[in-house]
Protein backbone atom coordinates (compact mmCIF):
# COMPACT_ATOMS: atom_id res chain seq x y z
CA UNK A 1 0.00 0.00 0.00
CA UNK A 2 1.10 3.55 -0.85
CA UNK A 3 2.75 5.61 2.19
CA UNK A 4 0.33 7.75 3.97
CA UNK A 5 0.91 11.53 2.68
CA UNK A 6 1.51 13.91 5.64
CA UNK A 7 3.56 16.47 4.65
CA UNK A 8 3.96 18.08 1.18
CA UNK A 9 6.00 19.93 -0.24
CA UNK A 10 5.36 23.00 -2.88
CA UNK A 11 7.92 24.91 -5.36
CA UNK A 12 7.14 27.44 -8.28
CA UNK A 13 9.98 26.87 -11.21
CA UNK A 14 10.52 28.33 -14.32
CA UNK A 15 9.94 31.69 -15.50
CA UNK A 16 7.46 33.24 -13.03
CA UNK A 17 3.88 33.41 -14.13
CA UNK A 18 1.05 36.12 -12.82
CA UNK A 19 -1.29 33.74 -10.45
CA UNK A 20 1.92 31.61 -8.85
CA UNK A 21 1.27 33.68 -5.72
CA UNK A 22 -2.80 32.58 -5.76
CA UNK A 23 -1.77 28.93 -6.46
CA UNK A 24 0.95 28.61 -3.81
CA UNK A 25 -1.91 30.28 -1.72
CA UNK A 26 -4.23 27.58 -2.82
CA UNK A 27 -2.39 24.53 -2.77
CA UNK A 28 -0.89 25.71 1.52
CA UNK A 29 -4.60 26.45 2.44
CA UNK A 30 -6.43 23.59 1.08
CA UNK A 31 -3.34 21.21 2.49
CA UNK A 32 -3.60 22.60 6.14
CA UNK A 33 -7.63 22.20 5.72
CA UNK A 34 -6.83 18.69 5.40
CA UNK A 35 -4.85 18.58 8.08
CA UNK A 36 -1.27 17.88 6.03
CA UNK A 37 1.95 19.70 7.17
CA UNK A 38 3.04 22.19 4.52
CA UNK A 39 6.90 23.09 3.31
CA UNK A 40 7.99 25.99 1.12
CA UNK A 41 10.95 25.33 -1.37
CA UNK A 42 12.68 28.90 -2.52
CA UNK A 43 13.88 29.02 -5.85
CA UNK A 44 12.39 25.86 -7.56
CA UNK A 45 14.68 22.91 -7.78
CA UNK A 46 17.89 25.26 -6.86
CA UNK A 47 15.98 25.56 -3.90
CA UNK A 48 14.91 22.29 -3.32
CA UNK A 49 19.20 20.84 -3.58
CA UNK A 50 20.33 23.72 -1.66
CA UNK A 51 17.77 22.88 0.87
CA UNK A 52 15.84 26.07 1.42
CA UNK A 53 12.74 24.82 2.61
CA UNK A 54 10.69 26.04 5.81
CA UNK A 55 7.27 25.61 7.46
CA UNK A 56 4.19 27.32 6.11
CA UNK A 57 1.21 28.58 7.63
CA UNK A 58 -1.89 30.07 6.55
CA UNK A 59 -0.10 33.64 7.83
CA UNK A 60 2.74 32.60 5.35
CA UNK A 61 0.40 32.82 2.52
CA UNK A 62 -1.44 36.16 3.50
CA UNK A 63 -1.70 39.21 1.29
CA UNK A 64 -0.57 37.43 -1.61
CA UNK A 65 -3.36 36.33 -3.83
CA UNK A 66 -3.46 39.73 -5.75
CA UNK A 67 0.50 39.86 -6.22
CA UNK A 68 2.31 38.68 -9.43
CA UNK A 69 5.73 37.33 -9.17
CA UNK A 70 6.17 34.20 -6.49
CA UNK A 71 6.70 34.59 -2.51
CA UNK A 72 9.22 31.61 -3.24
CA UNK A 73 10.87 32.70 -5.87
CA UNK A 74 11.92 30.85 -8.96
CA UNK A 75 14.95 29.77 -10.42
CA UNK A 76 16.43 27.58 -13.47
CA UNK A 77 18.44 24.35 -12.68
CA UNK A 78 20.78 22.86 -14.53
CA UNK A 79 22.13 20.48 -11.74
CA UNK A 80 18.29 19.40 -11.36
CA UNK A 81 18.64 17.76 -14.78
CA UNK A 82 21.13 15.11 -14.35
CA UNK A 83 20.38 11.73 -12.43
CA UNK A 84 22.48 12.84 -9.87
CA UNK A 85 20.67 15.99 -9.14
CA UNK A 86 17.73 14.15 -9.05
CA UNK A 87 18.58 11.63 -6.82
CA UNK A 88 19.85 14.32 -4.38
CA UNK A 89 16.60 15.90 -4.77
CA UNK A 90 14.51 13.08 -3.77
CA UNK A 91 16.94 12.70 -0.97
CA UNK A 92 16.77 15.87 0.70
CA UNK A 93 12.66 15.26 0.51
CA UNK A 94 13.02 12.53 2.12
CA UNK A 95 15.03 13.62 4.72
CA UNK A 96 12.78 17.15 5.71
CA UNK A 97 9.67 14.36 5.81
CA UNK A 98 8.55 15.59 2.33
CA UNK A 99 6.27 13.04 1.37
CA UNK A 100 4.97 14.93 -1.80
CA UNK A 101 5.68 18.19 -4.02
CA UNK A 102 3.64 20.37 -5.63
CA UNK A 103 5.17 21.73 -8.66
CA UNK A 104 3.53 24.90 -9.80
CA UNK A 105 5.48 25.83 -13.27
CA UNK A 106 5.95 25.07 -17.35
CA UNK A 107 6.56 22.24 -19.01
CA UNK A 108 10.43 22.16 -18.18
CA UNK A 109 9.22 22.38 -14.84
CA UNK A 110 6.95 19.52 -15.30
CA UNK A 111 9.71 17.34 -16.95
CA UNK A 112 11.73 18.02 -13.92
CA UNK A 113 8.51 16.48 -11.92
CA UNK A 114 8.44 13.54 -13.88
CA UNK A 115 11.61 12.64 -13.15
CA UNK A 116 11.36 13.47 -9.51
CA UNK A 117 8.53 10.85 -9.53
CA UNK A 118 10.78 8.35 -11.09
CA UNK A 119 13.01 8.63 -7.74
CA UNK A 120 10.04 7.41 -5.44
CA UNK A 121 8.76 11.43 -4.85
CA UNK A 122 4.67 11.79 -5.68
CA UNK A 123 4.49 14.73 -7.25
CA UNK A 124 1.70 16.57 -8.55
CA UNK A 125 2.29 19.71 -11.20
CA UNK A 126 -0.09 22.44 -11.65
CA UNK A 127 0.81 24.40 -15.00
CA UNK A 128 1.99 28.00 -14.47
CA UNK A 129 3.11 29.45 -17.56
CA UNK A 130 2.28 32.71 -19.60
CA UNK A 131 2.97 30.76 -22.76
CA UNK A 132 0.23 28.69 -22.59
CA UNK A 133 2.33 25.47 -23.63
CA UNK A 134 1.42 23.01 -21.72
CA UNK A 135 0.12 19.44 -22.88
CA UNK A 136 -3.28 17.70 -21.77
CA UNK A 137 -4.72 21.19 -20.02
CA UNK A 138 -6.93 23.80 -21.53
CA UNK A 139 -5.25 26.50 -19.51
CA UNK A 140 -2.07 27.35 -17.88
CA UNK A 141 -2.23 30.27 -14.92
CA UNK A 142 -0.56 33.24 -16.05
CA UNK A 143 -1.60 33.43 -20.01
CA UNK A 144 -4.96 35.55 -19.16
CA UNK A 145 -2.45 38.07 -17.20
CA UNK A 146 -0.41 38.37 -19.62
CA UNK A 147 -2.35 38.58 -22.74
CA UNK A 148 -4.31 41.34 -21.25
CA UNK A 149 -1.19 42.99 -20.71
CA UNK A 150 0.25 42.83 -23.85
CA UNK A 151 -2.72 43.57 -25.82
CA UNK A 152 -2.65 47.01 -23.62
CA UNK A 153 0.93 47.96 -24.60
CA UNK A 154 -0.33 46.98 -28.51
CA UNK A 155 -3.05 49.09 -28.68
CA UNK A 156 -0.72 52.34 -26.81
CA UNK A 157 1.57 51.83 -29.90
CA UNK A 158 -0.89 51.34 -32.61
CA UNK A 159 -1.74 54.86 -31.40
CA UNK A 160 1.73 56.64 -32.09
CA UNK A 161 2.29 54.57 -34.87
CA UNK A 162 -1.08 55.97 -36.28
CA UNK A 163 0.02 59.34 -35.61
CA UNK A 164 3.06 58.92 -37.24
CA UNK A 165 1.44 56.58 -40.27
CA UNK A 166 4.12 54.19 -39.21
CA UNK A 167 4.37 50.16 -39.79
CA UNK A 168 5.54 48.37 -36.46
CA UNK A 169 6.65 45.13 -35.48
CA UNK A 170 5.46 43.89 -32.02
CA UNK A 171 6.72 40.59 -30.50
CA UNK A 172 5.33 39.04 -27.78
CA UNK A 173 6.50 36.12 -25.66
CA UNK A 174 6.06 32.55 -25.43
CA UNK A 175 9.02 30.93 -25.94
CA UNK A 176 8.53 28.06 -29.05
CA UNK A 177 4.52 28.99 -29.02
CA UNK A 178 2.24 31.04 -30.73
CA UNK A 179 -0.57 31.38 -28.32
CA UNK A 180 -0.01 34.86 -27.04
CA UNK A 181 0.78 36.39 -30.54
CA UNK A 182 -2.24 34.67 -31.50
CA UNK A 183 -4.74 36.42 -28.86
CA UNK A 184 -3.33 39.07 -29.70
CA UNK A 185 -3.09 39.31 -33.09
CA UNK A 186 -7.23 39.00 -32.72
CA UNK A 187 -7.76 41.36 -29.85
CA UNK A 188 -4.99 44.19 -31.41
CA UNK A 189 -6.62 43.40 -35.17
CA UNK A 190 -3.38 43.15 -36.21
CA UNK A 191 -2.71 43.18 -39.84
CA UNK A 192 -0.59 40.48 -39.99
CA UNK A 193 0.41 37.53 -37.50
CA UNK A 194 3.77 35.38 -37.82
CA UNK A 195 3.60 32.30 -35.55
CA UNK A 196 5.95 29.47 -35.09
CA UNK A 197 3.56 26.88 -35.62
CA UNK A 198 2.72 28.26 -38.82
CA UNK A 199 5.54 30.22 -40.38
CA UNK A 200 5.52 30.08 -44.45
CA UNK A 201 8.94 32.77 -44.77
CA UNK A 202 7.63 34.56 -47.04
CA UNK A 203 8.31 38.42 -46.40
CA UNK A 204 7.09 39.74 -49.83
CA UNK A 205 3.59 38.68 -48.88
CA UNK A 206 3.54 40.98 -46.01
CA UNK A 207 5.65 43.68 -48.09
CA UNK A 208 2.75 43.43 -50.54
CA UNK A 209 0.04 43.64 -47.65
CA UNK A 210 2.13 46.89 -46.17
CA UNK A 211 1.75 48.63 -49.96
CA UNK A 212 -1.94 47.46 -50.19
CA UNK A 213 -3.11 48.34 -46.87
CA UNK A 214 -1.37 51.95 -47.88
CA UNK A 215 -2.84 51.99 -51.24
CA UNK A 216 -6.16 51.49 -49.31
CA UNK A 217 -5.47 54.70 -46.92
CA UNK A 218 -4.62 52.81 -44.23
CA UNK A 219 -2.25 54.47 -41.47
CA UNK A 220 -1.14 51.78 -39.64
CA UNK A 221 0.07 48.36 -39.75
CA UNK A 222 0.62 46.23 -36.85
CA UNK A 223 2.60 43.29 -37.77
CA UNK A 224 2.46 41.06 -34.23
CA UNK A 225 5.41 38.74 -34.08
CA UNK A 226 5.69 35.59 -32.01
CA UNK A 227 9.08 35.23 -29.86
CA UNK A 228 9.62 31.76 -31.51
CA UNK A 229 10.38 33.90 -35.23
CA UNK A 230 12.24 36.88 -33.82
CA UNK A 231 14.44 38.75 -35.30
CA UNK A 232 11.78 42.04 -35.26
CA UNK A 233 14.56 44.56 -35.27
CA UNK A 234 15.71 43.08 -39.00
CA UNK A 235 12.37 42.37 -40.25
CA UNK A 236 11.74 46.18 -39.58
CA UNK A 237 15.10 47.03 -41.21
CA UNK A 238 13.99 44.82 -44.36
CA UNK A 239 10.33 46.07 -44.43
CA UNK A 240 11.62 49.56 -44.63
CA UNK A 241 13.80 49.15 -47.03
CA UNK A 242 11.34 47.54 -49.38
CA UNK A 243 8.35 49.66 -48.53
CA UNK A 244 9.74 53.01 -48.12
CA UNK A 245 7.49 53.48 -44.77
CA UNK A 246 9.18 54.14 -41.48
CA UNK A 247 9.17 51.11 -40.06
CA UNK A 248 9.83 50.40 -35.58
CA UNK A 249 9.60 46.92 -33.97
CA UNK A 250 8.97 47.09 -30.27
CA UNK A 251 9.63 44.02 -28.01
CA UNK A 252 7.48 43.50 -25.19
CA UNK A 253 9.95 41.60 -23.07
CA UNK A 254 9.48 40.91 -19.44
CA UNK A 255 6.30 43.24 -18.47
CA UNK A 256 3.93 40.29 -20.00
CA UNK A 257 5.65 38.13 -17.12
CA UNK A 258 4.30 40.85 -14.06
CA UNK A 259 1.84 42.62 -12.76
CA UNK A 260 -1.47 41.31 -10.80
CA UNK A 261 -3.53 38.90 -11.96
CA UNK A 262 -6.46 38.89 -13.98
CA UNK A 263 -9.88 37.21 -11.99
CA UNK A 264 -9.50 34.46 -14.63
CA UNK A 265 -5.93 33.96 -13.06
CA UNK A 266 -6.68 33.77 -9.89
CA UNK A 267 -10.09 31.65 -10.23
CA UNK A 268 -7.79 29.10 -12.31
CA UNK A 269 -5.03 28.63 -9.32
CA UNK A 270 -7.77 28.60 -6.75
CA UNK A 271 -9.03 26.02 -8.47
CA UNK A 272 -6.67 22.93 -6.39
P1 LIG B 1 9.48 26.23 -17.52
O1 LIG B 1 9.10 25.32 -16.39
O2 LIG B 1 8.91 27.60 -17.36
O3 LIG B 1 9.22 25.59 -18.87
P2 LIG B 1 12.32 25.57 -17.83
O4 LIG B 1 12.14 24.85 -19.13
O5 LIG B 1 13.51 26.47 -17.72
O6 LIG B 1 11.06 26.47 -17.44
O7 LIG B 1 12.39 24.47 -16.68
C1 LIG B 1 12.52 24.86 -15.32
C2 LIG B 1 13.44 23.93 -14.60
O8 LIG B 1 12.89 22.60 -14.61
C3 LIG B 1 14.82 23.77 -15.21
O9 LIG B 1 15.70 24.80 -14.85
C4 LIG B 1 15.27 22.45 -14.58
O10 LIG B 1 15.69 22.63 -13.25
C5 LIG B 1 13.96 21.66 -14.58
N1 LIG B 1 13.91 20.82 -15.77
C6 LIG B 1 13.63 21.18 -17.04
N2 LIG B 1 13.74 20.14 -17.89
C7 LIG B 1 14.11 19.08 -17.14
C8 LIG B 1 14.41 17.71 -17.42
N3 LIG B 1 14.34 17.21 -18.64
N4 LIG B 1 14.78 16.93 -16.38
C9 LIG B 1 14.85 17.42 -15.12
N5 LIG B 1 14.59 18.69 -14.80
C10 LIG B 1 14.22 19.52 -15.78
O1 LIG C 1 8.26 30.62 -20.23
C1 LIG C 1 7.99 31.97 -19.99
C2 LIG C 1 8.95 32.83 -20.77
O2 LIG C 1 8.70 34.19 -20.45
C3 LIG C 1 8.95 32.62 -22.28
O3 LIG C 1 7.87 33.27 -22.91
C4 LIG C 1 10.31 33.15 -22.65
O4 LIG C 1 10.80 32.54 -23.82
C5 LIG C 1 11.16 32.75 -21.49
O5 LIG C 1 10.29 32.55 -20.38
C6 LIG C 1 12.23 33.74 -21.10
O6 LIG C 1 12.98 33.16 -20.09
P1 LIG C 1 14.09 33.91 -19.22
O7 LIG C 1 13.40 34.43 -17.98
O8 LIG C 1 15.07 32.84 -18.88
O9 LIG C 1 14.66 34.99 -20.06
Amino acid sequence: MAKEIKTIGVLTSGGDAPGMNAAIRAVVRKALANGLKVKGIKKGYMGLLNEEIYDMDRRSVADIIQRGGTILGTARCMEFKTEAGQKKGAEICRKHGIDGIVVIGGDGSYRGAQKLSAQGINTIGLPGTIDLDIACTDYTIGFDTAINTAMDAIDKIRDTSSSHERVSIVEVMGRNAGYIALWCAIANGADDILLPEKYDYNEQRIIDNIIDNRKKGKTHHIILNAEGIGHSESMARRIEAATGLETRASILGYMQRGGSPTCKDRVCAAAV
